[in-house]
């Protein structure tokens, strides 16, 4: 959750938005009424692809998703910039504003980039507030020091928008997978028909990409072997892009050796074409029969390697989730399986494949946990912690 307030650096919001996304993260925007005198919520939207969030009295916004739901919704309340009323008014606990109620609602971290005057900054009431919101465990990122908008020159400068990046994953940062090498194979794949056409699925990647980056957060080196998907590559991971399966199992094979975890969130297609027309298909008779054959199973085969990684799979099912998740941890030899329910759930909202959110049940020989339904962000950051401990058991 990123809240922009009053002050003229307001105007790098746009671009920490669009870096944040960039770097993975999810990104709702809300704004205080000083921040909205500085860039449009028009804009943040546009770069955030969410609505933006400014009133608290809104009844049509508190129908849609209200404060606290937002609140919860967050993994961090990143303050940027913030300005030093917003500090005064965080210090007092005030809650007759959107942020503010926000900010006591929030349980998640809370980060401020305070931007203002150098002598605004320097001021005894702001450097009291900013210690006392220290002391009560609110991170403090920057502020830098340099030529200000105002004119003058010292500290009170927003920090750059990549520099407030990093301190945000720095947040995440836990260690638990530190010198381990990952393998994590994301998206769909795409079995070709004819030079046009293909089949595939309804896989988003999110998933994958979010394993991506909480492994990087947990010190992994990670490989992403990815199928067609809308994201952008997280920082630090080498991301390779595949379509079919047989190329994600080349590229699989090609670089397996060497690492420790291999995790399966990719939804292989099971079956290909048997044959791949070289020209388009035409049209002929009022039927078209496809023949299939299957594909290679990526998991099984890395599963089998002599020396194979802790592997990790996933199942998508719609109904027997325990039976049938254990069936392929024994029928594939897997280390662990994350299994999750797709489809709609009863109020018509999609869960599994297309959803920001999602639920796991994670079994492995001898136990299991179930991961509550959760942004897909924080169910990695589980999921990676339970991985981290299952390889140290
Ligand atoms: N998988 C794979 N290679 C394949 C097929 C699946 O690596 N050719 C991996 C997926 O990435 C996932 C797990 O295996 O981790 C899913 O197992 P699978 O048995 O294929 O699941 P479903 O396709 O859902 O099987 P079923 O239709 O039998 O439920």
């Amino acid at each position: 959750m990123l809240a922009v307030t009053g002050s003229i650096a307001a105007y790098k919001s746009a671009d920490l938005t669009r870096r944040l996304r960039e770097a993975g993260a999810e990104v709702r925007v809300v704004m205080t009424t000083g921040g909205c005198e500085f860039i449009t919520p028009m804009t943040l939207q546009a770069v955030s692809g969410h609505p933006v969030y400014t009133t608290l009295m809104d009844v049509e916004a508190e129908a849609g998703m209200g404060h606290i739901e937002l609140a919860r919704w967050a993994d961090l309340l990143l303050i940027a910039p913030a300005s030093a009323d917003t500090l005064a008014r965080l210090v007092q606990g005030r809650s007759d504003d959107l942020l503010g109620a926000i900010s006591l609602a929030c349980e998640a971290p809370t980060a401020v980039a305070p931007a203002m005057n150098q002598a605004m900054w320097a001021d005894a009431a702001t450097q009291s507030n900013i210690a006392l919101l220290q002391q009560r465990g609110i991170h403090l990122f920057g502020p830098a020091e340099g030529e200000q908008a105002c004119g003058e020159v010292g500290s009170g400068r927003m920090l750059e928008p990549l520099d407030i990046v990093s301190a945000c994953s720095g947040l995440f940062a836990t260690g638990s997978l530190a010198g381990k090498k990952v393998m994590i194979t994301a998206g769909p794949t795409r079995e070709a028909l004819d030079p046009m056409r293909f089949i595939s699925n309804r896989s988003s990647g999110r998933m994958g990409y979010a394993m991506a980056i909480a492994c990087i957060e947990a010190g992994a080196e990670v490989i992403l072997i990815s199928g067609p998907v809308c994201l952008s590559t997280p920082e630090r991971v080498i991301r390779l892009d595949i379509e079919s399966a047989a190329e994600m199992l080349a590229a699989v094979e090609a670089q397996i050796s060497g690492c420790d975890i291999f995790i399966a969130t990719a939804a292989v297609a099971d079956y290909r074409p048997v044959d791949v027309a070289e020209q388009k298909l035409k049209k002929q008779a009022s039927t078209l029969t496809l023949s299939l054959e299957p594909t290679t199973d990526i998991l099984a085969t890395v599963a089998a390697h002599k020396q194979s990684p802790f592997t990790v799979g996933f199942a998508a099912e719609t109904e027997n989730i325990e039976q049938y998740a254990r069936g392929k941890l024994e029928k594939k030899s897997l280390d662990m399986i994350a299994a999750n329910q797709i489809g709609k759930q009863q109020d018509g909202t999609p869960i599994g494949f297309e959803s920001e959110q999602n639920s796991l049940a994670v079994y492995w020989q001898g136990g299991e946990k179930n991961l509550p339904k959760m942004q897909k962000s924080r169910l990695a950051r589980e999921l990676v912690e339970l991985i981290a401990i299952r390889i140290n058991a």
